[in-house]
């Protein structure tokens, strides 16, 4: 096998996004476009990979520096895709074998696809080998101008004939070279177009000019190598992108009662049997057991959940660990390190962050659990506060396994309620609580008899 060489393009400006982000920053499914195709680009193991930046290049430099084995080379100005291609000479000009092209902006395009196209142009032993499909709505792409079987040139939408327009078959984009002579061809492109630019695709009647072999591989899902040029580009590829995340979780049977309106990020996985209803977002790298329950208008992103855990409605979850047979919502946040160990239950309008809800305990409604530790079997009433903050710095709060908070308990951190400890209704807790104690800390209730009579006689009403 010869040596392949990656290049992407991702020095565009893209106008047409009307943005301040690079194009290929903008996410699909939770990623941004350039690590969809990055991640194509791995699957074929190349020698090298290069990406051409420019608009934004620090920006994306910076942004993409975890991944390994990438050499950045900068195209500015940038005149087109051929002269990008160009930026890469002095660091691919002495290499041999072929050379892989993807835009950053194509970001659909499947492993397969690459491995297909690497096989074609090898077996052929074209000099170039163009990747092509067949659409029905062919506009703003280049045209594949063929002459008999053979491929002639490519032509841009800007500069077709009206019966070039008519031509469905398209050029993705995205090509393999042989990188013998590459360069030197490139280098003959001239900016003759509407444009001003110099156009890659002209490298094709260059080389059929020179009696060099110029070979096609279209694909069959034309969805692949849809490239993103708009907002409503985005939108659309984004849709495909979710049906697919969506088909695969059906078929390795999770139930999705309503698909277009469930919203499952790409590295998101789901074990079997788990029920997820309409209106759903599973974003970033959450994981979610088997037989589960979300119900609708749930939000988790980048958490953990076990395996039988039912998320009632409306609940926000980020950040979050959740043991197995758990029960959340409706209405609860748990947040930036909030843990919930197995049987923990949460209910309506509780916020828990930075705090660990120990096995079997439950906090039902209108808490905020916040930097506690609490144990296994606790029992968190109605209205609970942990006053975590004092204004300058966050508190710990401990509340050992058993105890009990009464309902409308501020516990002014740092504090330990102890095991099996109780706290009354009402209480302002400030110190430690022994184990086993009770802490009251409301005066002594006073009735004051016929009030209510005397109040109607003073003023004439109730
Ligand atoms: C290009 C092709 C067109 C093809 C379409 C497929 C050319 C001239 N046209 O058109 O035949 O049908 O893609 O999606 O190649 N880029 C640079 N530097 C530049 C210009 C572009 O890095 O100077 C990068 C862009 O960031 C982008 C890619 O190249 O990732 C494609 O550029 P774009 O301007 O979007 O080309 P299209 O008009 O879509
Ligand atoms: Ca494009």
């Amino acid at each position: 096998m010869r040596d392949v060489h990656l290049v992407v393009l991702a020095a565009g400006k893209s106008t047409r996004m009307k943005s301040a982000r690079a194009k290929v920053f903008h996410r699909i499914a939770g990623t941004p476009m350039i690590e969809w195709v990055l991640a194509t680009a791995a699957s074929v193991r190349p020698t090298t990979t290069t990406v051409v930046i420019g608009h934004q290049a620090v920006e994306l430099k910076s942004a993409l520096s975890s991944q390994s084995g990438l050499t950045f080379v900068v195209q500015e100005p940038q005149l087109g895709t051929a002269h990008a291609l160009l930026m890469a000479e002095p660091t691919l000009g002495n290499q041999t074998g072929t050379l892989i092209m993807l835009y950053g902006d194509v970001p659909m395009l499947t492993p397969q696809t690459v491995t297909r196209l690497l096989e074609v142009h090898t077996a052929a032993d074209a000099a170039a080998t163009v990747l092509t499909a067949v659409v029905d709505d062919p506009h703003g792409y280049g045209r594949i101008v063929r002459s008999g079987e053979q491929i002639a040139r490519i032509v841009e939408e800007r500069d077709a004939s009206s019966a070039e327009r008519q031509i469905r078959e398209i050029n993705s984009g995205i090509y393999a070279f042989a990188l013998d002579g590459l360069f030197d061809a490139v280098r003959a492109i001239a900016p003759q177009n509407a444009q001003g630019e110099y156009y890659l695709p002209d490298l094709v009647a260059i080389y059929r000019r020179r009696g060099r072999p110029v070979e096609t591989l279209t694909v069959s899902d034309a969805d692949e190598i849809r490239g993103i040029n708009s907002r409503a580009e985005l939108a659309e590829v984004s849709r495909i992108v979710r049906r697919r995340k969506n088909d695969e979780l059906m078929a390795a049977g999770v139930t999705i009662e309503d698909p277009p309106t469930t919203y499952v990020d790409n590295d998101v996985s789901i074990g079997e049997d788990t029920i997820v209803h309409p209106g759903v977002s599973i974003e970033g790298r959450t994981t979610i057991g088997v037989a589960c329950e979300i119900h609708s208008g749930v939000r988790i992103v980048d958490s953990r959940i076990g395996d039988r855990v039912v998320v009632n409605n409306h609940c926000v979850i980020t950040d979050a660990a959740i043991g197995n047979d758990a029960h959340v919502g409706p209405f609860a946040h748990l947040r930036n390190g909030a843990e919930l160990r197995d049987h923990a239950r949460v209910g309506n309008f509780v916020e828990l962050k930075k705090t660990v809800l120990g096995a079997g305990s439950k906090s039902m409604h209108l808490a905020y659990l916040g930097d506690a530790t609490i144990g296994a079997n606790v029992n968190i009433g109605a209205g609970t506060i942990t006053c975590n903050y004092d204004g300058v710095n966050k508190n710990p709060t401990i509340i050992e396994d058993g105890a009990f908070i009464g309902s409308d308990s501020q516990l002014i951190a740092p504090v330990t309620i102890g095991k099996g400890a109780y706290v009354g209704s009402g209480t302002t807790v400030r110190e430690d609580v022994p184990p086993g104690s009770l802490a009251v800390s409301a005066g002594k209730q006073r009735n004051i008899d016929g009030w209510v009579d005397k109040k109607k006689k003073r003023t004439g009403s109730a």
